[in-house]
């Protein structure tokens, strides 16, 4: 079974080394559980309305390596912060010295409010996913956490409920009204294809990626999201809002996803001018999503590029996340030869935008936006070449044939 790059074999060993530190020696084979970060190609602040996604997730990467305790309490060590955190199943509370600490709480927390018996726990975690970029990097820390609990207590939960779990501990412990996607693909996402979320049903599509030819650059702003919660929230009561009015019209409809098109050129003129942009942005996202989709299988590179700056553009004039500094990332790539599309990607208010480029074109994208970008906006970029990676596993660390093979 391959179950973690070469790289990550490294990784792995200085975890399990900082774990027999930092937790004792043990004598119990340590788990380990790697998890991705995610961009989403399209569908986006769709989750939340019973709408469609459409993310990958990428070759970056929270690691978990754990074992049981005989005891109730929990000992997390992180590597990136050099902390160490501790606390007694029996009693878990926010943190507010050690915020990282609180995606992993979450999880157990929720874990044990919906019944499941777990014991203590020793965990050490690193993680190379860059934080507060919209990356995603706190959704696989926590899907890392509910799978450690999961392959150590022998839990059964289905993948879905895994991702609706961590979500949970998301909206209800850590107290971010996120929807579903960002965990979803960490748990579900599959190398080499896009993954459709029916974010209502919670059914789901692997969608192959046809060509090793064309690829992913994500481009960081390096800007921090800082209105990311505030402006979050207000976009989901603004949507609610819309769906209000709506439904007074249409009678049945519980999310902005049961929607139509001509539904909606029927009745927009009902609703407030900014809830109308709000709500135009989600219903002809959803439709773009689906388009997308059969782009993909087909092929058609041109155009998913185009319905990936067709979604920018609704993102920055309709829906009004975006910012300058991805508006520039996003004009900067439109203006490379060999670029078939870019948007921004994720919440929105900075962090990173993705661009879908042929091969052969990536380093002339590179180029130019490390050139233009300081430019327009006064400060570097930061580029990430990404695959399209497989979702969450867990492996025994004594399984050294699974860190021979490729990832
Ligand atoms: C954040 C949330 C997701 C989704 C996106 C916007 O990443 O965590 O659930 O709403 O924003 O598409």
């Amino acid at each position: 079974m391959k179950m973690a790059s070469v790289d990550d074999a490294d990784r792995v060993s200085m975890l399990v080394a900082a774990l027999r530190q930092h937790c004792g020696p043990g004598d119990a084979r340590p788990h380990v559980v790697k998890a991705p970060g995610r961009v989403n190609l399209i569908g986006e602040h769709t989750d939340y309305n019973d709408g469609f996604v459409l993310p990958i997730a990428i070759d970056r990467s929270v690691i978990m390596a754990g074992r049981c305790r005989p005891d109730r309490q929990v000992r997390v060590y992180s590597v990136d912060y050099q902390q160490l955190n501790e606390f007694s199943l029996d009693d878990i509370a926010v943190d507010n010295v050690m915020g990282w600490s609180n995606y992993i709480r979450g999880v157990l927390f929720v874990l044990q409010n919906e019944g499941y018996e777990l014991g203590g726990l020793d965990l050490a975690v690193t993680g190379n996913i860059p934080q507060g970029a919209g990356l995603s990097s706190s959704a696989a820390l926590e899907i890392a956490t509910a799978d450690m609990a999961t392959a150590l207590f022998d839990l059964k939960i289905e993948p879905v409920d895994t991702a609706r779990l961590a979500q949970k501990a998301e909206n209800e412990f850590v107290g971010v009204q996120c929807g579903i996607m960002d965990q979803f693909v960490s748990k579900l996402g599959r190398k080499d294809h896009a993954l459709l979320i029916d974010c209502r049903s919670l059914e789901y599509r692997h969608i192959p990626w046809l060509s090793d030819q064309v690829r992913l650059l994500i481009a960081d702003t390096r800007v921090q999201r800082g209105l990311v919660d505030s402006e979050y929230n207000r976009r989901r009561q603004e949507c609610e809002e819309g769906l209000q009015a709506l439904s007074k019209v249409l009678p049945g409809i519980t999310a902005l996803r049961d929607v139509s098109i001509s539904q909606f050129r029927e009745h927009a003129h009902l609703l407030d001018p900014v809830v109308r942009s709000r709500c135009r942005h989600v219903i002809y996202e959803n439709a773009r999503v689906l388009e997308a989709v059969a782009a993909l299988e087909s092929g058609d590179w041109v155009h998913l590029g185009q319905l990936m700056y067709a979604s920018h553009e609704s993102l920055r004039d309709l829906y009004e996340v975006s910012c300058p500094e991805l508006n520039a990332m996003v004009e900067i790539a439109q203006s490379v030869e060999g670029v078939f599309g870019a948007r921004m990607t994720g919440a929105g208010f900075g962090g990173c935008a993705i661009a879908l480029v042929q091969e052969r074109a990536l380093e002339n994208l590179e180029e130019a936006i490390l050139r233009r970008y300081p430019e327009m906006i006064g400060r570097d970029p930061k580029l990430l070449r990404t695959g399209v990676a497989e979702g969450a596993r867990s492996w025994l660390w004594e399984d050294q044939e699974a860190l021979k093979g490729g990832n």
